[in-house]
């Protein structure tokens, strides 16, 4: 069983990580690029392209963790830990998979991706529309306070209990 992530693993956990990131704050940030660039009209542009790229990653990261299988990392901590990791990452990836897809079904406009291909819009009803858009804005709470848990966990393996925990998910030093 091997005790890391592989390269792969490691670039995408981080690039999705930057992307998820960007993505939250995009719509939060209008008022600061409309400063900066004078103009804000290309924020959701950027929300919905980086969105479907995460969804695009994650569906990779998921093929790759089916063939790889699951580092062991936590073998001599209690079954309830070993149970809370995966539930979070679980979560996490079900969260990163339906951000994006109910983003994709309640937008009425096409998606212009990277301003370079049109995406959509998808043929649903009004009623569909709004229950998409109200998952979309009620499940980003829990994303934030995964993201949050989940880096909290990460840290506290690593300067606290020392162990090789957030190594596994570093480069290589060597
Ligand atoms: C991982 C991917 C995504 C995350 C984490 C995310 C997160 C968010 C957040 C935090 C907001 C702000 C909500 C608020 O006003 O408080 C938002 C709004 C919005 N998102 Fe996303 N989003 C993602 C993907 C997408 C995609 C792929 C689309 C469309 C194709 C999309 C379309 C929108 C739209 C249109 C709004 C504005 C909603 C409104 O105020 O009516 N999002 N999203
Ligand atoms: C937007 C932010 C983030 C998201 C969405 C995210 C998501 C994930 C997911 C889904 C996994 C499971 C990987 C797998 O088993 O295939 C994972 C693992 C991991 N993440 Fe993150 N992550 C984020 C940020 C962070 C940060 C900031 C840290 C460190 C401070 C971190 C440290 C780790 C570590 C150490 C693992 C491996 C844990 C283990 O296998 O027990 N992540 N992350």
């Amino acid at each position: 069983m091997r005790a890391r992530y592989s390269g792969t693993q490691i670039f995408l956990h981080w690039l999705s990580a930057l992307l998820v990131i960007c993505t939250l704050l995009l719509p939060y940030s209008q008022d600061l690029i409309a400063d900066v660039l004078g103009s804000a009209g290309g924020v959701f542009t950027l929300h919905k392209s980086l969105g479907l790229t995460i969804l695009l990653l994650t569906l990779l990261r998921l093929v790759i963790r089916a063939r790889l299988g699951e580092p062991l990392l936590l073998e001599t901590s209690a079954r309830w830990k070993r149970h809370a990791s995966k539930t979070t990452h679980a979560a996490l990836y079900l969260l990163l998979l339906l951000m994006p897809l109910s983003g994709l079904l309640f937008g009425k406009r096409p998606v212009e991706l990277f301003w370079l291909l049109s995406v959509g819009p998808l043929p649903l009803s009004d009623e569909a529309r709004a229950i998409a858009r109200q998952f979309h804005l009620t499940a980003k709470y829990l994303l934030f306070a995964l993201i949050l848990g989940h880096a909290a966990m990460a840290l506290w393996h690593h300067y606290l209990l020392r162990d090789g925990v957030l190594s596994a998910m570093l480069p290589r030093r060597d």
